[in-house]
Order: structure tokens, then C-alpha cells, then sequence
């Protein structure tokens, strides 16, 4: 079996401690045997979506209106078999990086069309780093959780103690979160449960070669939109 290739997203603006926990997870999951590709927002541009549905009008699966730094980002969502975004805390949920990354997806679901299960095959996990304590890891977290359920992607934690995935904590301080041991650790391990469980379902869909019916996706919707 080839290896499983693991996209992390960092939607931090900063090379900082948002960073250190996802390089802390994508080290572990290539011990684990997974390949890794880590994918900063730092300084790309990606502008909001707008809601004008011509993705899902032209049946493309990638915006056709921005041409700006989404647009080499798509094929690598695409072709992951696990993904973990990690977001810095603001306001207790996800950076606006990283949800224009997320809307910038208007169209994702036109994939399971002609492929029912091409989301259900990938794993997803979320890291989280907050300048306190307790100042909204958790619920950011759940945010980028809610935001890969949407998609259909088959969502982990890091196992046992790690509920929504990783909560790091900074002490607001750039680097702070190589001090937070056990944020690292949980890191760690979700860096491992998401590579193990993704080649676990890699092997699954080789030995068991399940497809799903194709057109069992989401036709109606699309019938619907031809009106607008
Ligand atoms: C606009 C803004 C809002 C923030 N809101 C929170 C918050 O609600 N809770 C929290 O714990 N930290 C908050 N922080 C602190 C950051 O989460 C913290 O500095 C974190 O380390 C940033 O990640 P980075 O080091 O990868 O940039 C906020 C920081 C900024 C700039």
C-alpha cells in the first residue's frame, strides 16, 4: 500500500506557536508512516467567498471567480487521506484564515456526486492554540470539527483526554507553546491517531474495494440550483 499523505493547515498569520503544534503533530504522524505536507496561510491571499454559486453552476470544484492563493490549495484537500487544521484561538473560535479557507470549499460537495464515500474516506483532525488556558480551544476546535463533519470527512481526536483534539496554550507569548508539554503531547497524538486511522481505512477500502452508487450523492440539490 502506498503511504497515506497527511495535509496539515496552519491558519495562523504567524509562524509562531500555532505552528509548532502542527509540526509537533505532522512529526509524530510520519513516525506513524504517514507523508505530510504542511500548509501555512501566512501571508496568502484568499479572499472570502461570495456566495455567488458559479462553482456550482459550471460543476467546478474549485472557485472560478478569485484566482488568488486558493487556488493551488484545492487539489492538495483533494487528494489528502487525512487532514488536521489547526487554528490559533481568537474570540474563543478560528481565525478568519482559516474559515476562508473553509468557504472557499462552496463546491466541495459536488465531488460526492459520482463518488458518495469520497469524504467518508478521509480522517480529520483539529489542534487549537489560545493565549490562555482556557480561553476557547475547545470551542474552536469544535468550529474546524463542525466545518470537516460538513465536508463528510470522518472526524478523530487524539484519543483518550484529547475530546476535540489538541488544545495548546501559548501564555500569549510567540513561542510559548513549546512550554506547554502536555498541549504538545496531544498534539503528538493526534498527529498519530489521524495517520493510523487513515491508513486503517486506506487498507479497509483496498481489501473490501466498497464503492459507492454513482449519482446516490447529492443530484437533487444540483437539479434545484438549475432553477436559480
Ligand atoms: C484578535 C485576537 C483574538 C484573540 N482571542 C483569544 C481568545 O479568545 N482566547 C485566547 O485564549 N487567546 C486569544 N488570543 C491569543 C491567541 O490565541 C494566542 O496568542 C495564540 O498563541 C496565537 O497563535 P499563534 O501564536 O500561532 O499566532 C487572541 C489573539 C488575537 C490576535
Amino acid at each position: 500500500m502506498e503511504k497515506v499523505k497527511i495535509l496539515g493547515i496552519c491558519g495562523s498569520p504567524r509562524d509562531a506557536s500555532t505552528m509548532i503544534g502542527l509540526r509537533a503533530a505532522l512529526e509524530e504522524a510520519e513516525k506513524w508512516g504517514a507523508e505530510t505536507e504542511l500548509i501555512s496561510l501566512r501571508g496568502k491571499k484568499i479572499n472570502p467567498c461570495i456566495a455567488c454559486d458559479k462553482c456550482l453552476r459550471e460543476g467546478s470544484l474549485k472557485c472560478c471567480v478569485w484566482k488568488d492563493d486558493m487556488t493551488e490549495l484545492y487539489d492538495k484537500w483533494y487528494e489528502a487521506d487525512g487532514v488536521i487544521v489547526a487554528s490559533p484561538v481568537y474570540l474563543m473560535a478560528p481565525t478568519a484564515q482559516t474559515m476562508a479557507f473553509f468557504h472557499r470549499f462552496r463546491s466541495f460537495w459536488l465531488k460526492s456526486e459520482k463518488d458518495p464515500d469520497f469524504f467518508n474516506r478521509k480522517i480529520g483532525a483539529a489542534i487549537s492554540c489560545g493565549g490562555t488556558r482556557n480561553g476557547g480551544e475547545e470551542t474552536t476546535n469544535q468550529v474546524i470539527l463542525n466545518a470537516l463533519s460538513s465536508f463528510g470527512i470522518t472526524l478523530v481526536n487524539g484519543g483518550i483526554g484529547t475530546y476535540t483534539g489538541a488544545c495548546l496554550w501559548s501564555d500569549n507569548n510567540r513561542y510559548g507553546a513549546n512550554d506547554d508539554e502536555i498541549g504538545l503531547f496531544n498534539c503528538r497524538k493526534v498527529g498519530r491517531k489521524v495517520a493510523v486511522m487513515a491508513q486503517y481505512m486506506k487498507a479497509g477500502v483496498e481489501q473490501l474495494g466498497i464503492k459507492g452508487d454513482e449519482g446516490a450523492g447529492t443530484g437533487i440539490e444540483m437539479e434545484a440550483l438549475k432553477d436559480k
